[in-house]
Formats: structure tokens, sequence, C-alpha cells
């Protein structure tokens, strides 16, 4: 079979509930959380208890991931006595996905009855007060690829998920947001979370100098090449989003300046900073009962 084949085509409506219910007779979870684990916080994971794993590859219809990195498994599970669903492992554009694929796991979390979706990555720092392994609450996101119209809801729309243009505003949700941080000031975490905007580029290369000198202009406090879609999709069909970026490199705003950015990199710092973005999402997780 060709590699690329089902990473284009959209799954229908009753594709996805044939998902949603191959889950649920599988599961005894019935969550409202969803979480989905960006780069090298996959850790999250480790924190549930009595998980019940679905590796991608079990899953009907299911997408794959393909990076390094990244593992592959929808694993439910209790986090703080609460019922949560985590994606282990996201889709990516850059790997060939349509953003109606990469966006697939959202709608059947949403078919499992998921009202609140938290939503993490690893961003490149371009805000100059930002420091590597910051955390950053999305305030909001600058997507690239909508402005230039590409969107996971492009496409006939399905009204059983939602509306055909559903408004953007407050995608973070302001309350969720003032929960996170009033978590972290608990956990005595300000010191390195911060609030921001979140820009998606497509990917995979990362960005040229001149790229994110623009970028900073147009409002962005850190970049990455996730996390936008999923956001689009789950408030398409009502969920309300928190999103946290782990800062894992600065972006290299200047010609004089040699660093260069790399995987490898960012793999580290989440590692690093993973614990705590697991106790900061555990804690928070907590609040939400
Ligand atoms: N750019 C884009 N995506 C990223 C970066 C970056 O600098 N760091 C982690 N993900």
């Amino acid at each position: 079979m060709n590699p690329n084949e089902n990473k284009q085509s959209n799954l229908t409506y009753e594709e996805l509930k044939m998902i949603a219910e191959y889950l649920q007779k599988n599961t005894k979870y019935r969550p409202a959380i969803g979480v989905i684990c960006g780069t090298g916080l996959g850790d999250l994971i480790n924190a549930l208890q009595d998980p019940n794993t679905f590796p991608y590859e079990t899953i009907p219809k299911f997408p794959v991931s393909t990076v390094k990195g990244h593992s592959g498994n929808l694993v439910f599970g209790l986090l703080s006595g609460q019922q949560v669903v985590c994606m282990q492992g996201r889709f990516h554009y850059y790997e060939g996905y349509s953003l109606n694929m990469v966006t697939t796991p959202i709608r059947v979390m949403h078919l499992l009855g998921v009202k609140t979706l938290i939503v993490t990555n690893a961003a490149g720092g371009i805000n100059s007060s930002f420091k590597v392994g910051d955390v950053m609450i999305l305030k909001d996101h600058i997507s690239l690829l909508s402005l230039a119209g590409e969107n996971p809801l492009r496409g006939s729309n399905e009204e059983r998920f939602g509306e055909r243009f559903p408004s953007m505003n407050n995608c973070y949700n302001k309350e969720l947001r003032q929960l996170a941080k009033n978590t972290s000031n608990e956990l005595n975490f300000s010191s390195f979370v911060q609030e921001g905007v979140y820009a998606c580029v497509g990917g995979p290369s990362f960005e040229t100098t001149a790229e994110l000198n623009y970028l900073h202009r147009i409002g962005a406090d850190a970049v990455g090449m996730s996390t936008v879609h999923e956001v689009i999709a789950a408030i398409h069909c009502g969920m309300k989003c928190l999103g946290i970026s782990l800062i894992t490199n600065a972006a290299i705003m200047s010609y004089d300046d040699d660093n260069v950015v790399c995987h490898n990199e960012v793999l580290e710092v989440g590692k690093k900073r993973s614990k705590d973005i697991e106790t900061l999402v555990t804690h928070f997780v907590q609040k939400l009962k």
C-alpha cells in the first residue's frame, strides 16, 4: 500500500462514529477531558492511573504518526481521579496528512464525549523575554496556514459537528487560562510560566531569520508546527481549549547569531521540563472537577 494513501482521505461522520464506538466497546472510560501530548511531553502519560492504551495502528481507520520522538498511542486513564483520554503523539501537516486527517482524533474525542481539550506543544521562543524551558499558556494563535486558506474545516461542512463559520474569539478559553495561571502560581511555577500568542507554520523546515522577524512583527511570542488545527476543529465541535507551549529553543532573530536550531535540542528541553508540565496539567485537571 502507498504509505501516503490514508494521509489524505478524509473520514466520514459514520467512519468517525465507528472509531468512537470501537474505542467505547474496548474501554470502560467515558472521559470528558482530552489531552494532546506534544513533542517530548509524552511522559504525561506516566501520571495516568490505570491506563488503557490503544496503539494508533490498532484503531481501525486511525492515522499513524511517523515522527521520531513521537510515540503513537491513544491512552485512556485517570488523572487526578478524573477520566481522561490522551494522545501520546500527534499528527502533523508536514508528515503529509491533510488538515482534516490531522484533526481526526479531535472529532473522535468529541464523539467520545470530550468537552475540554488540553493541547501541549514544543515551540520556539520569539518574545525576547522568554527563556528556553519557559512554559507559555496560549492566549491566542496566528495560523499562517488558515490565513492562506489551508484549514481543517475546508470542504463541505459536517453540521453534526458544528457550524460552517465558527467564531475563533476566546478559542483559548479565558476561564481555563485563568485557572491554569492560578494553578501555576500555587505550584510556585510563576517564574517560568508566561502567556502569549502562538504562531503556527507548516514546517518541517525551521523558520528563516527573516520569517522569525516577520512573525515577531505580527504579534507572535512563540512559533511551532501544530496545535492550531486541533484547536480549530475542537472549537468547531464545541469544546473548550487550553493551550500550553514549552519553549524548547530561542528563535534566531539576528544574522549575527550563529546558533542553529535542531530537533534534538527540542527533544532534550522537552525531557527536562516535562515533569513540571505533567505537574501543572495534573493539578489543573483536578480543578476542573
Ligand atoms: N520553530 C518551529 N517549530 C518548533 C520550534 C521552532 O523554533 N521549536 C519547536 N518547535
